[in-house]
């Protein structure tokens, strides 16, 4: 450990997890370490299109209000997960018809709404999620089925207008396992940035777990970065079960853990400052991870909220 760091808030880049409003509200002890140890949030599910949407032009904004309210009186950043995803897409869009035109509009009317509302409150977007599939190609979805490829840059476009301050993200998983993935993700990313569309960051999800290489880690953030953009580790979790045969968390996984939390620190740490968003946890302790209750013990805090040799691995890579 370079610097002599007490807490994950005073990581050299902004640390943070994905938290659900409700466990906010009623968990005490899930709270603290939201507001003492983390520097960002992220709604697990709350600013989801189908938590928000109701219908056209009709919202449910609870939810998300409560996060940027608690972030705000806690000096929390709020990385806005997600705009648009092929998956928890509302019914009405599902049963929508129109035009390519209206199609394009009933995109543009529920970006702008959502980043408009939150414009200066709300750091940073993942603007589309998941758009790639597995082999490379564009994944489907109703999106592409009505816009077309072009519904991507217009996601981008219509979100920058509505808060031009906002840093837009486009969030992807197995950037770390796939090679096909990961060169289809930066060949998209980069065409993206020639033609002047307003993206400024690579998600990396990083869903991972104790049987993949810790080097798959360092790889995937080394990498990312010479895209130039800003780099955000969005949902790390590492699994210590994949293979379901655990019955208890013990000492061999737990380091196992602990070297992939340093690596992703310590990787993040590595590449330039200006490009450092910073590493979401998908989660705060090992109950509320949605891989739960598997159990994959796959945080840095465990279920009577103690940190584990992964919150250690966090503070030693950096
Ligand atoms: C997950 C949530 O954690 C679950 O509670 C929900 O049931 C499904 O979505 N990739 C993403 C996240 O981008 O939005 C997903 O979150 C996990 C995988």
């Amino acid at each position: 450990q370079k610097a002599d760091l007490q807490t994950l808030r005073q990581a050299p880049f902004p640390i943070g997890a994905a938290v659900v409003p409700s466990t906010l509200k009623s968990n005490a002890n899930y709270r603290n370490i939201v507001t003492t140890e983390m520097s960002s949030i992220s709604g697990e599910n709350a600013m989801k299109m189908n938590s928000i949407s109701r219908g056209r032009k009709s919202y449910f904004w609870d939810d998300a209000d409560y996060l940027v309210n608690f972030a705000a009186e806690n000096k929390l950043r709020v990385h806005g997960h997600t705009l648009i995803w092929y998956k928890h897409t509302p019914t009405w869009v599902a049963s929508f018809s129109g035009t390519k035109d209206d199609w394009k509009t009933i995109l543009k009317e529920y970006i702008q709404d959502v980043v408009g509302r939150y414009k200066g409150k709300v750091a940073s977007w993942d603007v589309v999620n998941e758009i790639i599939n597995d082999d490379g190609s564009l994944r489907d979805c109703i999106w592409l089925q009505k816009i077309g490829p072009e519904y991507i840059e217009l996601s981008f476009r219509y979100a920058h207008e509505a808060d031009p301050a906002a840093l837009l993200f486009y969030n992807d998983y197995g950037q770390e396992w796939s090679h096909a993935r990961r060169k289809a993700a930066y060949h998209l990313a980069d065409s993206l940035v020639k033609n002047n569309v307003p993206i400024h960051g690579l998600g990396l999800q990083m869903h991972t777990n104790v049987a993949r290489s810790v080097n798959d880690i360092r790889y995937a953030i080394t990498a990312a970065a010479v895209t130039g953009l800003k780099v955000h580790v969005s949902e790390l979790d590492v699994a210590v079960n994949p293979d379901k045969k655990l019955t208890a968390f013990n000492e061999t996984v737990a380091q196992q853990q602990k070297e992939r939390y340093r690596a992703a620190a310590k990787a993040m740490l590595d590449i330039p400052e200006n490009q450092r968003f910073g590493i979401t946890m998908w989660g705060v302790h090992d109950p509320s991870s949605w891989l739960s209750p598997n159990p994959d013990w796959a945080l840095p805090f465990n279920n009577l909220f103690e940190k584990k040799p992964a919150y250690d691995g966090l503070l030693e890579g950096l």
